[in-house]
């Protein structure tokens, strides 16, 4: 497994403006599809592509780009990079269609998780969460509970005083675990729907039957 480009995307954002970052996707998608050829090229038959989340969802991104009110849109995400992670995954789809095309001999499989990520984040109660965006590990506490000048896990002296970054009591109700990366029952959501197959294209249920060894 090969997990490659949210940061490509999001880290983008500190020099760029919108119009700059999404020009730049198709650049970084052709190397990624100078990748793809490289694995093919070395044996690799199944591919399983995974799309981009929703980044503006990120506390670590509503704490940076989000402060003026303006720039969320939907769930109290910035609506600049979900914009960008939907474009990039329209090109994205468009590239795995491509690459399917030229190499009949072998299984190319695109997954929405933006979608099913999105789905958590606007439905959350629903699925047993309590907080959508705030982080379980960080400090500061709501709405997002997170600070860039400290990761989780650390302690420091911010503006005089020392803190250290703890988890939160029970990471079962939240969605994010340290701002960035998701947590452990936000992932157990994701894989299940993953297999639920509904998200992929094309559909693996008839198309990839190993996949149905893997639930947990
Ligand atoms: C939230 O749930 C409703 C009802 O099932 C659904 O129509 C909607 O698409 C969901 N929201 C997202 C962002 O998936
Ligand atoms: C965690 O639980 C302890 C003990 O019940 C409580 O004092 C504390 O406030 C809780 N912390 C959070 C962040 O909810
Ligand atoms: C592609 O998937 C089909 C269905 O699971 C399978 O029969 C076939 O062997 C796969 N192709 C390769 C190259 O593995």
């Amino acid at each position: 497994m090969i997990d490659i480009g949210q940061n490509d995307i999001a880290g983008a954002f500190y020099s760029k403006s919108l119009d700059q970052v999404l020009a730049s996707i198709p650049s970084i998608l052709e190397t990624f599809e100078v990748g793809l050829r490289r694995l093919y090229d070395e044996g690799g038959r199944n591919f399983w592509i995974h799309n981009t989340g929703p980044l503006g969802c990120l506390a670590q991104n509503i704490a940076k780009f989000g402060t003026d009110p303006t720039k969320l849109g939907e769930f109290g995400c910035v609506s600049s990079h979900n914009q960008a992670a939907k474009l990039f995954n329209l090109q994205l789809h468009a590239l795995s269609k491509k690459i399917q095309a030229q190499f009949p001999d072998s299984n190319v499989t695109y997954v929405d998780i933006f979608s099913i990520k999105s789905n958590l984040i606007a439905n959350y109660s629903r699925f047993g969460f309590e907080n959508p965006l705030m982080a379980c590990c960080g400090v500061g506490g709501a709405p997002l509970n997170y600070d860039s000048r400290i990761t989780c896990g650390q302690t420091k002296v911010i503006d005089g005083i020392s803190v250290t970054a703890k988890a939160c009591n029970d990471s079962s109700e939240y969605i994010n675990w340290d701002g960035i990366h998701y947590t452990e029952a936000a992932n157990n959501f994701v894989s299940s729907q993953i297999l639920t197959g509904k998200y992929s294209d094309p559909p693996f249920s008839d198309q990839m039957p190993f996949f149905l060894s893997l639930k947990f």
